[in-house]
């Protein structure tokens, strides 16, 4: 049997880091407002030298150094983004050429905040039917470009980042890497959490529109009975999961959802307060981070899960 390994993991940064106190100076605001009510204390926010494409490339550098392989290796890229450098060719393909690759395929995906989860159930998917051997799944994001920043319900929540995943098809026995993963989307509520822009309507870019109320209350009831759906597939008890790596909203959305499932917050790996929503960005963003502090080591069961734009939501489990 094809096993998804994860074989490495890497993420990158802008230089610049923008606190709460600095956004009190563009918008009526507050850093206890702020932090009262998402848990967020600072974001990092691309220059414009700095890309979501140069990001990505960034990010796949440090991930092939950690899992010691070269990037003449890869011969898959899905890259998940809302943010792209173009409307077209995927982001995902100029990475492919930033990093010397010329075989294989890559291409985007779109699934909002989302999106790391979707694309790294295709990746999943694709190598574990023998499309591809080693793949580089990617979210990068540069958010910063699409909030409108005259609008303080939105523009103090996002921030720019990226992390990217090295995966390795093995063969060997199941139950390690990739266990399980669930993908679910609900257009129905589309409006709830848009960009009001793009090539096919208004022919241009457009910024981004929230419902939060709306947002909030959806994201953890979809959160906590996707958890438990993918621990069912992956055959784990969500009592067994040692550490939870959640897509980084709101820390009252992921408080919240470690209560409804019973689990204590400590096994949540945490960056909101100093990234931010980096969008599809985030949960590599937080695994990287995860590593760096001890919480995830080789072995241990963790949990991925997202809910963003669309809606769409899903959750994967692996073990490291
Ligand atoms: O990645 C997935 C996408 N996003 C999310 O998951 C976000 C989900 N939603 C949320 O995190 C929260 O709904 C927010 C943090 C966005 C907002 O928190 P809330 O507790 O739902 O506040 P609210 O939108 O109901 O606004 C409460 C008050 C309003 O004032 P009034 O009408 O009560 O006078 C807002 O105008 O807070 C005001 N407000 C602010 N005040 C200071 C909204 N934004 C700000 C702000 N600073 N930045």
């Amino acid at each position: 049997m094809i096993q998804t390994i994860i074989a490495g993991v890497g993420s990158c940064l802008p230089r610049r880091i923008m606190t709460n106190d600095d956004l009190a100076k563009l918008v009526d605001t507050s850093d206890a407002w702020i932090t009262e009510r998402t848990g967020i204390k600072a974001r990092h926010i691309a220059a414009d030298d700095e890309t979501t494409k140069s990001l990505a490339v960034e990010a796949c550098k440090r991930a092939l150094a950690h899992a010691k392989m070269d990037a003449s290796e890869i011969d898959l890229i899905i890259l998940a983004t809302s943010t792209p450098d173009h409307t077209f060719p995927a982001t995902a393909t100029e990475v492919q050429e930033a990093l010397g690759i010329t075989q294989g395929a890559a291409f985007d995906v779109q699934a909002v905040c989302s999106g790391f989860i979707f694309a790294l159930a295709t990746a999943d998917a694709m190598l574990k039917t023998g499309q591809a051997k080693n793949a580089l799944v990617i979210g990068s994001e540069t958010f910063s470009r699409i909030l409108d920043w005259a609008d303080r319900g939105t523009c103090v929540l996002f921030g720019d980042g990226a992390g990217a995943f090295v995966l390795r098809a093995e063969q060997g026995e199941a139950g390690r890497g990739i266990l399980a993963s669930k993908l679910r989307s609900d257009g129905r509520y589309r409006d709830k959490l848009y960009v009001d822009g793009g090539p096919s309507t208004t022919k241009t870019v457009g910024l981004l529109r929230m419902e939060g109320r709306e947002v909030f209350k959806h994201a953890v009831v979809n959160m906590a009975e996707i958890v438990e759906q993918v621990a069912v597939a992956a055959g784990v008890k969500v009592a067994d999961i040692n550490c939870f790596v959640p897509h980084q909203a709101n820390k009252r959305i992921l408080d919240a959802t470690a209560k409804k499932l019973g689990v204590s917050p400590e096994r949540f790996v945490i960056t909101v307060d100093k990234h931010g929503n980096t969008s599809a960005a985030s949960i590599p963003l937080a695994f990287d981070v995860g590593l760096a502090e001890g919480k995830i080591k080789r072995g241990d069961l963790v949990l991925m899960e997202a809910m963003g734009g669309g809606f769409t939501w899903g959750a994967i489990v692996a073990r490291y």
